[in-house]
Formats: structure tokens, C-alpha cells, sequence
């Protein structure tokens, strides 16, 4: 030990000098200020079995399985499996005897579980998730048998070794077939690899910045990383689901080929098909996507198979959220309005300054929140007396929740561990978490011990009864002190900036500083710019580049020296034994962005309370930290919907929480990665949804922030967030940002009643809100990839610009001739041709925007917060479709009960010439009717009537075919939604 520590104390001495200046006072008294040596963050030096040379193909060598004792029942079929051949043993111990169930469970679900045979808690060397950690999906108490009638056809064989195919029964299409390929079940590696047709269009497995349809040369690891936003690797969150869409194209006789290529003819006609996949499974894991298969190897646990039969993308959606992970949380009305972040808001005072200066610029503004800032050395419940202290707080607080805004702060999920030797040192928050034994251990079972932002931590267990109370517990005390309204979880991965645990036996050390330098402090200033920053901002470039090469060459004469020559790796590769796992490092080795399973993050051999370890479990950190504060919250506010946005998610956190993309930078790229990432997050049941607009790391500039504010005001959860030490980025810093972000605003509360509506529907549903092209007009084979627009709802298309320097951008408008739509500016259809790639001018500040025709949207005024939205009068847009007709919906409650007392749902119908509205629900709202604007009057004299009375202020424009009816509201005095009524012009 003592020589470890030695190590540690050298590594603080070569650290030191590029600490900050006040670390280093030289008013203070000399002590060997410790901290945790970067060194201490690396693992094994590892090559990821896909790139490895050497790697040995299991589909070569194993045997597979043959299948016996065959037994079918009402709902499906079980067998036993047993290995076909000598063992392969190559990334694990060959499992001899699994079984198989397979089970009809719904009529859109088919369940397909292969597992070992002798599982039993003394089995510790295979873990297979349990239920009460992520339910497992059971057969629908009123589902009836229909096996045969089932549109997912289980067929199996054992030709030459057990495979088995899931082919749809409507279409004769082969889903899912591992004909030519072995079943390999290990200890600690389970393949199993299925045909696709070709140029497959497969869309989901999460988390990863990646574009929307995921291709066909693509490794999907699945491995909760804290890693920022790195392209095509894993990162915070695991998804094992994935939507598979096939396009067919439909002859003058009905028959249907399927169409390979997104290639469209516009004189033929195209159908699709989608279907889903879930694999109920936390292991670590990676799916190979290939041109011609899919490959999903996992670390463990079962072959835990749901299949949805769709047979469209809504119809697949819902079935995964109503019938396998649950549908989402719905969110309070407040959390729809607009965020401001970043991380290094100094104190009270300057967050204060904050929010004035949204209100002197008049920039809608309803929640401010904290990063880790405002915490006493990055504790979490505790606030720096001297920054952040409860008094300045409270009184900060109560006067932005008189104003109607709202403050979150960040909570991390390491909790820090004391200095036993230092009386003045003791955290509560810890003292009362160790009483209860809520950490997670070593195998020996002392204290795991990792070091986060506040130096030595632990980790709470959620395997422990006690740790969701005792979490509950530190939300209310702290609540008693500061009055957030919302909880961030960061770092839930779970992260840890050490390999192993580092802290044992070392606490009284107290690092300060973590084990890499921080941005801004030396030698890591922020000198990154989006990308064309050069063109626009030409003189300031300059001093920014001799500024950065210039320090990059300090960097480069240091990291020479520190440097020793290069040799060929050595890589570890290890090999099964028998009986017993290698959890830190398993035969197999996935492609983790961190290389090493336990570099930045608690290592897999931590252990739980029930004696699970970590490796077995790791993906689910992130997703018991939200359902724990989940409660938390509702100890705080037990009747309020908890609104909560965490990093780290797996299938089914969506029930609790939102998520925003996680460390992107401002860069134009990222901008565009948005898109596809929260369309995956519809999929995923996650609505609640956004990045950290104009980017975190790096610095921004004005026109991305400009292009970046407009296009996130079209995601559900809108929030500019920021890294340490960049550039300021709120709207208010630039001129030209300030007008676009009013503008999009101006939108967006507009529009509040839809957005809310859209997410009632999600809520009890499971409709998306995001949605992607393809999935709205699901019979063009041309949107299978499109991903650069999107739809809010079924009514709302948005066509960014998300190229530096454009003043116009190419988009489609689906669903034409046949769909119509309408400029949400000029308010008239759009004239395009089928399949048309339209220029559509959109100089900075305009963000192009459509209404579908054949909608009715809910407006109502924008106010400063949505509180003030919410009193204002109420408006209509009837976007006729090519009939004349158009529909719509509204759902109103009061805005944050988890149970409302009532709730009011409208229906709007529009046809020859007539909008009907018809209301059911004690929901009151007072708020008039100010205006109903049609769009696409074909003809009409102006004459308008509400219920048989003449209305007044009706103008018709013949040449943009627009009705508008304004001044109703003496005629809907006391309420627009009291009753139902008639508006019908001629
Ligand atoms: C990592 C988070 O992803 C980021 O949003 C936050 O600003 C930093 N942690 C600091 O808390």
C-alpha cells in the first residue's frame, strides 16, 4: 500500500505544476496537496474483438445446439437445448443444457427466451436480469390464444444445429432467421446472428451519435460510457432495441416485392412493413450490423427476445412502451417552456443577473439551472456558503417562483466519502448512507471506493432495500433548503475517474482536484470554434489560432519529453476458465469508447448487496438513479409530476425521466446529430428530449447559436447548456441571436397547447412526439433515411438549416401531391412535385416550418413563462387538406398533477365549410377565443358565422386562400372550451 501511495504522491508532484494558480497559494502553508494521478484512470491495454486479427469467429468453431423434448402449449412452445458438439469454450465455458420458451403474449408480441437450464442464485457464473430490476414483459391476462392466426410465425429446426425463424405471416417475409449461423451460449458470451435483406433499413440501438438509419457497416456497442459525444461509439445510455422498416413495392395486381434501394419511382406504388425488437438484456453488449446479418453478442445474461409485429412504426412504438417498458412520465406544463444552463455560474448574484437580463431583452425565460457550481466542493445536497449559500438562495428562489420561473440544480450519483481522520470533514449525507449500508462493496466487502468531482466517493447500491429511502430522505432535507424544482442526474454511468477502487485504504489523502485538468485552467483553455468561424469572425480567428498553435506546441514539447519511444503493444488477451468468470476482463472484449470496462467508471467487480456484480448489471446505474429520485421527488412533492433529465438511460427510463444528448460541442455537426438522436429517443420511449443547444464543449458563435436556438425550439425539452470557461452562449450575448431565438420562441409558446397535448398522448398512448419522415408517410421508401427534418406531432415539419454559411436549404415535402402544406409564416401551400428536393430561402434568423394540411393546431398567445401562456386567449389554425378537411385535438389539466382533479380534451373537425368543436371534461379554462385561422379556402365570400351568429372580424385573402376570423372574444367570453360550437364561413 505504502508503495501505491508513494506513486500517487509523485504523480501529484508531475500534476502540480499545471494546477491553478489558488490551489497553489503561496500565502498558504506547504502541504503535499494530493490528488488522484491520471494514471490511475488507465486499464489493460485492450484491442476490441472486431478489430482484433487474432480474434477467433465463434460461427467457425462452435457446434450450436440440437433441440429435444419439444413441447407445445396454448401460447407457444418450450424445448431443451443442448450443445451439438465438442465445446468451443472461446470467450467463455460453453452453457451444455439451455432452454426454450417461446410465447405468444399478445396479439402484436411474441416472446423468444433462450436460457441456461440450472440457473439458481448459488449459480454465480451466469446472471440473468431480474424482474424486480427491469420487468419482464408477460403474456396479456386477456390475450386468447391465436397462434395460428399470429401475423409472427415461430418456425424452428435443427438442420443442421437448432435454428429457428420469425417470418410474417401477412407478407410471407422472413424477419428474423438464424439459418446458417450456431447458436454460442458462454458464461460470459452469447452470439446469435440473423439474415437481413439487403440494404436493410434498421433504426434504434442506443445510445450513439450516429445517423437515423443505422446502415449496414456498423458495430452498436452497448456499453454506459461518460464519454463526450464521440461518433459511432457508446456512450451514456443502452437501448437494445431497434425498429427493422421493409419496403415493398405493390403491383397492379397487389403482389409485393421488397424494394432494396431507397431509390423511389414516383408512378409506382410502395407499401412498408416495420417491426420491432427488444433484447431484454443489461449485459455489455455489441450488434454488428452487416450487409448481410445481424450479430448481437452479449456478456452475459439470457437470450430474452420480444418481437412486435407492427405493422407500422406507431403501431411498433406502442406496443414496445404499452406492452414491454412502459409508457412515458407525463411532464409538468413549466417544463416545456425554455432552459438556461451552464456550467461555471459563479453565485447567486450572477444567476440573478442571468434571469434579468433574459427579462431586459424580453427572452422568454421559465427555468434557470446549477451545475455542480453551487454545490460545497461538489457534494451533492449541499450549497457553498459562500457562493451558493441557503439564505442568498432562498430569497433568490422565492422571488423567481413569484415571478412564475422555475430552478434545477445538478445532482451527481457518486456521493463523496469523508476524511476519517478529519472530525471538520464529515458529510452527513454520507454518514447516514454508510448507516444504512447503501454503498455498493468490493468483493471482500469493504467500501468500493472511487474518486468523481468531489475526490473520494462511493456509489449508492440500488440493489439495497434501504438506498431509494435514504436517497428520498436527502432530496427532502435538502428541499428544506433550496426549492428546486427538478432534478439533473449527471454522471450516472456510473462514472468513476479511476480504475478500480482507488480510494481504498487511501481517504485520508483527500484529493482536490480531479485527475485531469478542468477546461480553462491551464493547458486546457477553450480554443475551439465552429467549424467556419475563420470565415465569419475573420480577425478574431486569427488571435485565436496563435493563440491555441501556440500552446499546443508548450503541449507538444511536454508530452515529447514525458513520452517514451513507441513498441508494439502488448495487448491482454484472456482466456476461460472453467467455472469461473473474468469479469474485469472477459475473453471478449467489446468495442468500449474507454477500452478497459472499468476506465471511468466503477469496475465491474464492484459488488451489490445481493451479491450481483457490477459487470452483470452496469447498464442499469443510470436507470435506477432516476427511478430513485423519481421517488424522491414525489417525497417531495407527492402529488406533482417529478420532472427529472438524466444522462445515463436503458429501455423503459422514459417512465421516469427525460434525457438530454449529453457533452456535444458547438459544432455544426452536432447541431445536425440532434435530430437523429432524438428521433432514436422517440423510439425508445424517452419523448422527453434535447441537446444542450448552441453546444457545450468548445465555444459558439452567433450564427450557430442563432441556427441552433431555432431548431431546439422544436424538441420537447429545450436548454442551452454550456462547458466551463467557454465564451458566455446565452441568447442575449449576440444581437442576431437574440431576434431568432424571439422568433422560434415566439413559436414555440404558441404552440404550447399542442406540444402538451402531443405529450398527453405519449403519456397514455405511446404515440411519439419527435417523429421522423418516414414514419409519418411510411409508403415512400425516399424518407428511409431522413433525417435532416423532422416532424413535432403528426401537424409540424421543421426544415433546419444546418450548414454554416447557407442562406437557404434543401428539403422535401412528403405525402405531395396528395398531403398539402402550409408556410407557417406566409401561411400558404407550398408548390412542390413528389420527391422534389425544394431551395428553400432561409437566411439566418427564418427557420422554415410547415403545417400539414388536414390539421387543426391549439394555439394561444405567448406569454413571458408559460404560467402567463396559459392565461392568454386561445387561437385556431384549420390547415385544410386537398378536401377541405382537417382535425384536431386539445388536452388540458392543470398542468402538474400526477392524478389532475379534471381534465378537459377537445376535438376540432373541420369539413365543407365548418369547424365543430365538441368538449368532454370539467377541465375550467376561462381564456376566450381570439381568432381561428383557416388555410387553403377554396372561395368564400367572408361571410362567417359562430353558432348561426354573424361574426365580424372575418377578412378572406382570394390569392392566399386565407380565412382569417379575429375579435371572437366577446363572443366566447368566460371560456373558448365551455361548450360546444360551430364556426362555418361561405
Ligand atoms: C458532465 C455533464 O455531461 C455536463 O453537462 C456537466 O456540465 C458536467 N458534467 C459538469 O457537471
Amino acid at each position: 500500500m505504502l508503495a501505491q501511495i508513494n506513486m500517487y504522491l509523485f504523480a501529484v508532484w508531475t500534476a502540480v505544476s499545471q494546477w491553478p494558480i489558488n490551489l497553489l497559494s503561496s500565502t498558504s502553508p506547504f502541504r503535499e496537496i494530493f490528488t488522484v494521478p491520471a494514471s490511475a484512470d488507465n486499464g489493460a491495454l485492450l484491442i476490441p474483438n472486431i478489430q482484433d486479427p487474432q480474434a477467433v469467429d465463434v460461427q467457425t468453431v462452435c457446434p450450436g445446439y440440437t433441440a429435444s423434448n419439444v413441447q407445445t402449449n396454448d401460447y407457444g412452445l418450450s424445448a431443451s437445448l443442448t450443445l451439438a458438439g465438442k465445446a468451443c469454450d472461446v470467450y467463455g465455458t460453453d452453457v451444455e443444457s439451455l432452454s426454450l420458451n417461446v410465447e405468444y403474449q399478445s396479439a402484436e408480441r411474441l416472446s423468444i427466451n433462450i436460457s441456461p437450464s440450472n440457473v439458481d442464485a448459488s449459480n454465480s457464473s451466469h446472471y440473468i436480469l431480474s424482474e424486480q430490476l427491469v420487468p419482464r414483459p408477460s403474456r396479456d391476462s386477456d390475450y386468447k390464444s391465436d397462434i395460428k392466426d399470429h401475423d409472427l410465425q415461430f418456425s424452428w429446426s435443427n438442420d443442421p444445429t437448432f435454428l429457428f425463424t420469425v417470418t410474417r405471416k401477412s407478407t410471407g417475409d422472413v424477419l428474423y432467421s438464424s439459418k446458417g449461423s450456431v447458436l454460442v451460449y458462454e458464461d460470459q458470451f452469447v452470439e446469435f446472428v440473423s439474415s437481413l435483406p439487403e440494404n436493410y433499413n434498421l433504426y434504434g440501438l442506443g445510445e450513439h451519435i450516429h445517423g437515423l438509419r443505422l446502415g449496414n457497416n456498423y458495430t452498436a456497442t452497448i456499453y454506459a460510457a461518460d464519454t463526450g459525444d464521440p461518433i459511432d461509439y457508446n456512450i451514456y445510455g443502452s437501448q437494445p432495441f431497434y425498429l427493422d422498416t421493409r419496403y415493398f413495392e405493390v403491383d397492379s395486381d397487389g403482389k409485393k416485392t421488397l424494394v432494396t434501394s431507397t431509390a423511389t419511382d414516383p408512378c409506382k406504388k410502395y407499401e412498408s412493413y416495420s417491426h420491432g425488437t427488444y433484447l431484454r438484456n443489461a449485459h455489455g453488449q455489441e450488434v454488428l450490423l452487416r450487409p448481410e446479418n445481424i450479430t448481437w453478442r452479449t456478456l452475459g445474461g439470457s437470450i430474452d427476445l420480444f418481437f412486435f409485429d407492427g405493422p407500422s412504426q406507431p403501431e411498433v412504438t406502442k406496443a414496445y412502451q404499452t406492452g414491454a417498458i412502459g409508457l412515458p412520465a407525463m411532464q409538468q406544463y413549466f417544463t416545456f417552456g425554455y432552459h438556461q444552463c451552464r456550467w461555471g455560474y459563479k453565485n447567486w448574484t450572477q444567476l440573478n443577473e442571468v434571469v434579468e437580463t433574459f427579462k431586459k431583452f424580453d427572452i422568454p425565460l421559465e427555468t434557470i439551472w446549477t451545475d455542480i457550481d453551487y454545490m460545497s466542493q461538489y457534494r451533492d445536497f449541499s450549497n457553498d456558503e459562500n457562493t451558493f449559500s441557503v439564505s442568498e438562495g432562498q430569497k433568490f428562489l422565492s422571488q423567481l417562483h413569484a415571478n412564475g420561473q422555475h430552478y434545477v440544480p445538478i445532482v451527481d450519483s457518486a456521493i463523496y466519502i469523508p476524511n476519517p481522520s478529519n472530525a471538520s470533514d464529515a458529510y452527513g449525507v454520507y454518514t447516514r448512507g454508510n448507516d444504512s449500508n447503501v454503498f455498493l462493496s468490493n468483493p471482500d466487502g469493504s467500501q468500493y471506493i472511487g474518486a468523481v468531482w468531489p475526490g473520494y466517493t462511493v456509489f449508492p447500491d440500488w440493489h439495497s432495500d434501504e438506498s431509494v429511502p435514504w436517497w428520498s430522505n436527502e432530496m427532502v432535507q435538502w428541499y428544506k433548503d433550496i426549492q428546486f424544482d427538478g432534478i439533473w442526474i449527471d454522471m450516472s454511468e456510473v462514472s468513476s475517474f479511476c480504475v478500480g477502487s482507488c480510494g481504498s485504504g487511501n481517504v485520508t489523502l483527500n484529493p482536490v482536484h480531479p485527475p485531469f485538468s478542468l477546461p480553462g485552467e491551464p493547458g486546457n483553455i477553450v480554443y475551439d470554434y465552429p467549424e467556419g468561424f475563420n470565415i465569419t469572425n475573420s480577425t478574431e480567428a486569427a488571435s485565436v489560432s496563435a493563440a491555441s498553435s501556440s500552446a499546443a506546441s508548450a503541449t507538444a514539447t511536454a508530452t515529447a519529453i514525458l513520452t517514451s519511444s513507441s513498441t508494439t503493444p502488448d495487448y491482454l488477451r484472456t482466456t476461460p476458465t472453467p467455472g469461473v468468470r473474468n469479469v474485469n476482463h472477459p475473453p471478449y472484449v467489446i468495442n468500449n469508447v474507454q477500452g478497459d470496462l472499468a476506465v471511468h467508471a466503477v469496475s465491474p467487480n464492484a459488488t451489490h448487496h445481493d451479491g450481483v456484480e457490477e459487470y452483470d448489471v452496469h447498464n442499469l446505474f443510470g436507470h435506477q438513479i432516476l427511478n430513485a429520485t423519481y421517488q424522491g421527488l414525489l417525497a417531495v412533492f407527492p402529488t406533482k409530476r417529478p420532472f427529472i433529465i438524466g444522462r445515463s438511460t436503458f429501455a423503459g427510463s422514459g417512465k421516469w425521466a427525460g434525457h438530454w444528448g449529453g457533452d456535444n460541442a458547438s459544432k455544426w455537426f452536432y447541431m445536425y446529430f440532434s435530430i437523429p438522436q432524438a428521433l432514436s429517443f422517440s423510439l425508445f420511449g424517452i419523448p422527453m428530449f434535447g441537446v444542450d443547444t448552441c453546444g457545450f464543449n468548445g465555444n459558439s458563435d452567433a450564427e450557430l447559436c442563432s441556427r441552433w436556438m431555432q431548431l431546439s425550439a422544436f424538441f420537447p425539452f429545450y436548454r442551452n447548456h454550456n462547458v466551463l470557461s467557454a465564451i458566455s452562449q446565452e441568447p442575449y450575448v449576440w444581437a442576431s441571436v437574440t431576434a431568432a431565438t424571439k422568433t422560434a420562441m415566439q413559436i414555440r409558446y404558441s404552440l404550447l397547447p399542442y406540444l402538451y397535448t402531443l405529450f398527453h398522448a405519449a403519456h397514455t398512448r405511446g404515440d411519439t412526439v419527435m417523429r421522423a419522415l418516414a414514419w409519418e408517410f411510411p409508403n415512400d421508401p425516399s424518407l428511409a433515411n431522413a433525417d435532416r427534418q423532422f416532424l413535432l406531432g403528426p401537424s409540424l415539419m421543421v426544415v433546419p438549416v444546418l450548414e454554416q454559411g447557407a442562406a437557404s436549404v434543401n428539403g422535401v415535402f412528403p405525402g405531395v401531391p396528395t398531403t398539402v402544406w402550409y408556410d407557417w409564416y406566409g401561411q400558404t401551400a407550398v408548390s412542390a412535385k413528389a420527391g422534389e428536393n425544394v431551395t428553400i430561402e432561409a437566411p439566418l434568423g427564418h427557420i422554415p416550418v410547415y403545417i400539414r394540411g388536414g390539421a387543426v393546431l391549439p394555439t394561444q398567445a405567448p406569454g413571458y413563462t408559460t404560467t402567463e401562456s396559459r392565461k392568454n386567449p386561445w387561437g385556431l389554425v384549420v390547415a385544410l387538406d386537398a378536401q377541405g378537411s382537417a382535425e384536431g385535438s386539445l388536452y388540458l389539466d392543470d398542468g402538474e398533477s400526477i392524478t389532475p382533479e379534471s381534465t378537459l380534451d377537445v376535438e376540432f373537425r373541420a369539413a365543407k365549410g365548418s369547424l365543430k368543436v365538441q368538449m368532454e371534461g370539467k377541465f375550467e379554462d376561462t381564456n376566450a377565443l381570439a381568432n381561428v385561422t383557416v388555410l387553403g379556402v377554396e372561395g368564400c365570400s367572408g361571410s362567417v358565422k359562430l353558432n348561426g351568429q354573424a361574426v365580424t372580424g372575418a377578412k378572406y385573402d382570394g390569392e392566399s386562400k386565407v380565412l382569417s376570423v379575429t375579435g371572437l372574444e366577446d363572443l366566447t367570453k368566460g371560456g373558448a372550451w365551455k361548450g360546444g360550437w360551430e364556426l362555418s364561413w361561405s
